[in-house]
């Protein structure tokens, strides 16, 4: 009853108060508990970040090192849950398979359900989360190709664990690559928290009702594979890739973009907060850059994305609605040059994500937040008469 105020999208909508992340669209500045991204991802790694943005402080040294050792020996997940990947199958899509094996942990630790028990199972959870999100995601490639899995080696620390999982082959020796194990570092600092973003609004929304952190992060993991919002990274290479198959001309998937009777968009674009630039995209751009060089590769779809970027950047239509490259744009090219296969694209956001996810929704809960619930303008008929099948037209 009463009075409703409707705003489609949420877009002046604030939902919550939060000390955890700080965006300023218009000036393109983006700080963790204060931090500016460009620190964390230049000097920081993964796990520190993680804990940064749950905890609210960077960690001390010994702090540090016993939430690593958490980690690692929770890395394992139980043997049950290779016989659902078993019934998956080779071709689904790993973002479906993500989602379904973190819901299917409420399974297997069902005292994280129980809402009286949020503050004791709580720090149990989150370990987890951090700890078996990269193996299931590991074991969902594998999967995909047919391939035995690798179970963790818990003297790697998290990111060339992660690689070891999900590269390494029982015919060969595997080298990890201080390079590539930077890259993914700053790569998922880079993705690690994004304030009331469409994954993290959803983790909280249904963390609201009291579901327990597994349920709201398999949840967020849903939100985050639609193409508008995670799931740009993947269509970002699928249509650099398909302007080069049509022979790099980008003039073309421009004015497509533009057309408003093509639903085509011009991936990896536009931003509801960032107006002047994104400054994920900006980092990540030059990353992109020092990583193909360092590792010796020359993939053409760079030059296409440069070559897209500066004619939108140009052009009119984009000029007007203040679309820069987001952070979408030039993360695939990296994902790539690490060997990361397109449709892990996305695993990889979520990845990076968790640690957003887990402090948003410690947040909400700590803040008692009361359950999530939008109001409607009613647009239906009025009040109308039941009719009888037979006199129905
Ligand atoms: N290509 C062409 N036109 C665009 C694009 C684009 N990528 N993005 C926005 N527009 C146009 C849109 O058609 C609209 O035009 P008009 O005013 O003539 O109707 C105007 O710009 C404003 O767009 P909007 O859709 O109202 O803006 P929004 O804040 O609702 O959407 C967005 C933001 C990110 C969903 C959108 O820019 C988009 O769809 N981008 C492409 C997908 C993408 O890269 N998503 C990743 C976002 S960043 C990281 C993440 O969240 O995962």
């Amino acid at each position: 009853s009463g009075y409703v105020t409707l705003d489609r999208g949420f877009k002046n909508t604030g939902s919550t108060k939060s000390a955890i992340t700080y965006l300023d669209g218009e000036n393109g500045i983006l700080h963790y508990r204060g931090y500016p991204i460009e620190q964390l991802a230049e000097k920081s790694n993964f796990l520190e970040v993680a804990y940064l943005l749950i905890y609210g402080e960077l960690p001390t040294q010994p702090q540090l090192d016993s939430f690593a050792r958490e980690i690692s020996i929770h890395t394992l997940v139980n043997e049950d849950m290779r016989k659902i990947f078993d019934g998956f199958p080779y071709n689904g899509h790993p973002m479906g398979i993500l989602s379904a094996l973190v819901c299917s942990l409420t399974a297997f630790y069902p005292e994280s359900q129980d809402p009286n028990k949020y503050e004791e199972t709580l720090d149990a959870t989150i370990i987890r989360l951090l700890a078996k999100m990269p193996t299931i995601a590991a074991w969902a490639y594998k999967n995909s190709q047919g391939h035995p899995l690798n179970y963790p080696k818990n003297n790697l620390d998290y990111c060339s664990n992660f690689l070891y999982m999900m590269f390494a082959l029982p015919v060969e020796e595997y080298q990890i690559d201080p390079v590539i194990v930077d890259a993914l570092n700053k790569l998922l600092i880079l993705h690690a928290d994004h304030e009331q973003n469409c994954s993290t609004s959803t983790v909280r929304l249904v963390g609201s009702s009291r579901a327990s952190l597994y349920s709201s992060v398999s949840a967020g993991i849903n939100a985050l594979w639609g193409p508008l919002h995670g799931g740009a990274n993947q269509e970002v290479i699928e249509m650099l890739e398909a302007i080069k198959k049509d022979g790099g001309d980008t003039t073309k998937f421009i004015n497509k973009a533009k057309d408003k009777n093509d639903n085509f968009r011009l991936m990896g674009f536009g931003h509801r907060v960032y107006k002047n630039f994104d400054p994920r995209a900006k980092i990540i751009k030059k990353a992109a850059d020092q990583v193909l060089q360092q590792l010796g590769i020359n993939d053409p779809v760079l030059e296409i994305a440069k070559k897209l970027e500066e004619a939108a950047l140009s052009d009119q239509y984009f000029v007007e609605r203040r679309l820069y490259p987001n952070v979408d744009f030039y993360s695939g090219i990296i994902y790539r040059a690490l060997g990361i296969p397109t449709n892990m694209f996305t695993v990889m956001f979520a990845l990076g994500r968790l640690p957003g996810w887990i402090a948003q929704w410690k947040e909400m809960r700590d803040q008692k937040e009361p359950i999530g619930r939008p109001r409607q303008i009613y647009t239906g008929y009025t009040e109308r008469n039941y009719v009888g099948i037979n006199e129905r037209k």
